[in-house]
């Protein structure tokens, strides 16, 4: 029997692509990436519960069938993308990697796990090297407001980081997508809102991020913006303060963010850092008043920002202010899962797929 790589008719490998959670508002930005960027798959399983299996997808001019998520649902896989919740992927991860599989996780499940590499392809491709078959997707406000960041930190260490999230409703999946815009409708009609998937009225409304406020005060969605940036950065002092609220914006997150630096950065040098930082889109046009908006950051890969000043409320130099809006839906999560795949195909640490074929 001989073993062979998967290729397309031009030589190059190909691998076959599971994706864990695919009828789901990342899921489906995911498989529309990968065709958009062609990354190179062989077979692709579609995988979500139950509730829609032999439900039908097109893909590339395909149909494919979602097949219900079970533990030997990975035979020949070769990635994963997971994005149907931390509970799932605690489950299911462990069967994808015993199958042979890498998992590129956009869930919480494992990422401040020491063993587990949390990427940002901007920031940390090099941590990549380490994976023992998952690496981790960051939290979407933590990706959006660090790929910012860090072109502006490797000018000059950044000490601390006051940010206000005003963060839109995908991060909450695809049904309370649904939800914020029946419930827009019902109260416009006069019916009054009925909230089933948030904790409350999403339309003509705001509140503070719906998950669990820990004992320092701050809620889950907070710790992650402090904690994953610090395992990021590899800085473990650097100090974070946030501040997240749920917004009536379909599905781009923005960010209010005011940067202390070590040394003396000045705007014009900010500016210019940023201009040619990658995965970064200056929209600061003082003139016309037009700055990073949450409907223009929507279907873009780059992540916008503008208003970047001088802080004046300092007199030494050391402080920037800027507002980001990034697509929470792509550099969020579908499209910054996708980087890593491609890092991973790009720097050899995807094992190269296998077909048998009979002697
Ligand atoms: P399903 O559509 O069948 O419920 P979102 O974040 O947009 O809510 O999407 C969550 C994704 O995770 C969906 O694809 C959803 O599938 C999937 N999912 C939720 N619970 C399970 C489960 N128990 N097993 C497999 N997939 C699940």
């Amino acid at each position: 029997m001989n073993i062979l790589e998967l290729t397309d008719n031009r030589g190059n490998i190909m691998y076959n692509v599971a994706i864990m959670g695919a009828t789901g508002a990342v899921g489906q930005v995911m498989l529309e990436l990968l065709a958009e960027r062609g990354f190179p798959i062989g077979e692709l399983r579609l995988l979500a519960s139950a509730r829609s299996a032999g439900k039908e997808v097109e893909f590339e001019g395909e149909t494919h069938t979602i097949g219900e998520l079970r533990e030997d649902s990975f035979a020949n896989i070769d990635l994963v993308l997971a994005s149907a919740g931390g509970s799932i992927s605690r489950k299911f991860a462990p069967c994808a990697i015993d199958a042979g599989a890498v998992v590129v996780d956009n869930t919480s499940a494992f990422r401040m796990d020491p063993s587990v590499p949390l990427v940002v392809p901007e920031i940390n491709p090099q941590d990549l090297a380490t994976h023992a078959g998952i690496i981790a997707n960051p939290n979407c406000s933590t990706i959006i407001m660090d790929v910012v960041v860090w072109p502006l930190y490797r000018r000059s260490r950044v000490e601390r980081i006051v940010v206000s999230t005003y963060q839109a409703i995908s991060g909450a999946g695809a049904r309370a997508m649904e939800e914020l815009e029946s419930q827009t409708r019902e109260v416009l009609d006069g019916k009054g809102a009925r909230p089933r998937e948030m904790p409350h009225q999403t339309a003509f409304n705001l509140f503070s991020h719906n998950t669990q406020i820990g004992a320092e005060g701050y809620c889950e969605e907070e710790m992650k913006m402090v904690c994953e940036t610090r395992k990021m950065f590899h800085d473990d002092d650097i100090r974070i303060t946030p501040t997240c609220v749920r917004v009536p914006v379909m599905r781009a997150h923005s960010e209010a963010v005011n940067l202390e630096f070590e040394e003396v950065v000045d705007e014009s040098e900010a500016r210019e850092i940023l201009a040619a930082a990658p995965g970064v889109e200056i929209v600061d046009d003082v003139e016309a008043n037009h700055f990073p908006m949450p409907i223009e950051a929507s279907g873009k890969d780059a992540v916008l920002v503008g208003r970047i000043r001088n802080d004046i409320s300092r007199a030494d130099g050391r402080g920037i202010d800027l507002f980001i809006s990034g697509d929470q839906l792509r550099k969020g999560a579908a499209l910054n899962a996708i980087q890593i795949a491609e890092e991973l195909v790009e720097r050899d640490l995807l094992k190269a797929p296998v077909a048998t074929a009979g002697s």
